[in-house]
């Protein structure tokens, strides 16, 4: 942590070759917005009161992203280059002094260390400003660095102005400056619009900074994978996929199986337990944490849920925003929304779908279920075809169901209900009543026989 650092994450762009209705910043690769991953990379660096994301197009949208993560903005209403998107944060940030470190908010690979080694050799060489840069064997669209002879940087050109000779150097601008805070704030006013996009480029920064006396360096990066610039859908995608590829990879070397490792979705922030099995063509998403000695089968998607050791999902389930406690089991083709919550040991099958429901210690629904807005006690076993109407047309109403009920098959159970502890629910009823504890309700047309029918017919 660098304390007297400033971190400005440029985001304003819109991102035209996306051709999106969205800011660019906010497309995800790896399960995070673009400019959560730089934002990221930022708290790695910086204090979060000295991280400042600029916003300009959709700045409600991307700034609302920055509010979430604790870091300022600073807005930029007309989007004229990257030099304005930091010169429009020269109120707040001018008294700040110390260092102005800028990452290109579209660039979500950037690690901490990384941005900690260019801090180093601006430290080193005393220079007045230091960036990254990188050998590309295609360099189309980056800005190309021109070096003096003793090494140092003598300026960026950005590929539009580059004459065709410029255009074969293959070292590039990655987006990414440590500069003096003094030095960049008194110069950064000599930025002019004399280039082919009519824009104030921040790269301009370097050779006004050299004019003025000051040393440029530059930091040589040879994994150019960190530095990839998304500007593109195609690009996104090949981001993400290395983002995935690492995440699998790294839970496999802390001790998770992944069958066909290729074919699964895992967010950045998924955290799994040592010997659990993870299926093929499973997505495990959000904030999710899945304990030790779980097996997740094939095709199984898991978002913002938390379980428990030695849990069992069963192929083709749906979880989200819910909780499955230890040696519980989940599915072929359940459901889990909004809260529900699988106490230890429970078990629900094929087509049961809860919602906002939680089923108590030991309790079954094993085929073809609704349990809404319930609780459901502990032992408890509901029959096949069980259905909880918790919705009248305007409003949702709660089921109480106690310990050791057994309701029958295809009951329907009509909210507000009430059932004890102990209490029978014959098959096919309609319940509508309370039913008190340890007593039998039957709600159903009793049977009648008519001998003698059929040869009428
Ligand atoms: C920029 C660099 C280029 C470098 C490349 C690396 C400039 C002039 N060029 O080019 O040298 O090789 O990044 O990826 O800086 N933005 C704003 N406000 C604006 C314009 C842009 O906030 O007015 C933001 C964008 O949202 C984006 C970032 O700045 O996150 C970079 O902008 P982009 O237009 O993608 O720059 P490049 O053309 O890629
Ligand atoms: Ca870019």
């Amino acid at each position: 942590m660098i304390q007297d650092a400033t971190v400005v994450i440029l985001a304003g762009g819109q991102g035209t070759r996306m051709k999106s209705r969205m800011p660019k910043v906010l497309h995800r690769a790896g399960g995070k917005a673009l400019v959560e991953h730089a934002i990221d990379t930022a708290k790695g660096v910086a204090p979060p009161d000295r991280i400042f994301v600029v916003v300009g197009y959709q700045a409600d949208a991307v700034r609302a992203v920055a509010e979430a993560a604790g870091v300022g903005s600073i807005h930029q209403k007309e989007q004229l280059g990257t030099g304005h998107a930091v010169l429009c944060g020269e109120d707040q940030l001018a008294g700040l002094g110390g260092l102005l470190i800028v990452l290109n908010g579209d660039c979500p690979m950037i690690q901490p260390e990384t941005v900690a080694g260019l801090v180093d050799l601006y430290r080193k060489t005393g220079a007045g400003a230091a960036m990254i840069t990188t050998d590309l064997d295609d360099a189309t669209g980056y800005g190309r660095i021109i070096r003096q002879e003793n090494g140092d940087v003598q300026a960026i050109l950005e590929h539009k102005a580059a004459t065709p000779e410029q255009l074969l150097v293959r070292e590039i601008n990655a987006g990414f400056y440590c500069f003096e805070a003094a030095a960049f704030w008194k110069h950064v006013h000599e930025l002019r619009t004399d280039n082919p996009a009519g824009e104030y480029y921040l790269t301009d920064m370097i050779a006004i900074l050299l004019k003025a006396g000051h040393r440029v360096t530059a930091l040589k990066v040879a994994d150019s994978s960190e530095l990839l610039g998304i500007n593109n859908r195609v690009e996104l995608a090949a981001v993400d996929k290395i983002m995935r590829d690492r995440k699998v990879r790294q839970l496999m070397l802390d001790g998770v199986t992944i069958e066909r490792p290729e074919t699964v979705t895992i967010d950045q922030d998924v955290r799994i337990g040592m010997d659990s099995v993870i299926g093929p063509f499973s997505q495990i998403t959000g904030n999710t944490v899945i304990g030790e000695n779980c097996r997740v089968g094939a095709s199984t998607i898991i978002d913002n849920s938390v379980l428990g050791d030695h849990v069992e999902i069963f192929p083709f389930s749906m979880i989200s925003a819910s909780q499955v406690e230890a040696r519980a089991h989940v599915g072929p083709f359940a459901r889990m929304r909004m809260g529900a919550h699988l106490e230890e040991g429970a078990h629900i099958g094929n087509f049961v779908e809860l919602k906002k429901t939680q089923l108590g210690a030991g309790s079954k629904s094993m085929h073809f279920a609704y349990l809404g807005d319930s609780t459901i006690g502990s032992k408890v076993n509901i029959g096949a075809g069980t259905i909880t109407c918790n919705y009248d047309g305007r409003n949702k109403h709660q089921t109480h169901i106690g310990d050791g009920v057994f309701v029958g098959s295809n009951s329907t159970l009509v909210a507000p209900l009430e059932i004890g502890n102990g209490a029978y629910i014959a098959a096919g009823s309609v319940i509508t009543l309370p039913v008190p504890a340890k007593t039998l309700a039957i709600g159903r047309a009793r049977q009648v026989i008519k001998e003698g029918w059929t040869p009428k017919q």
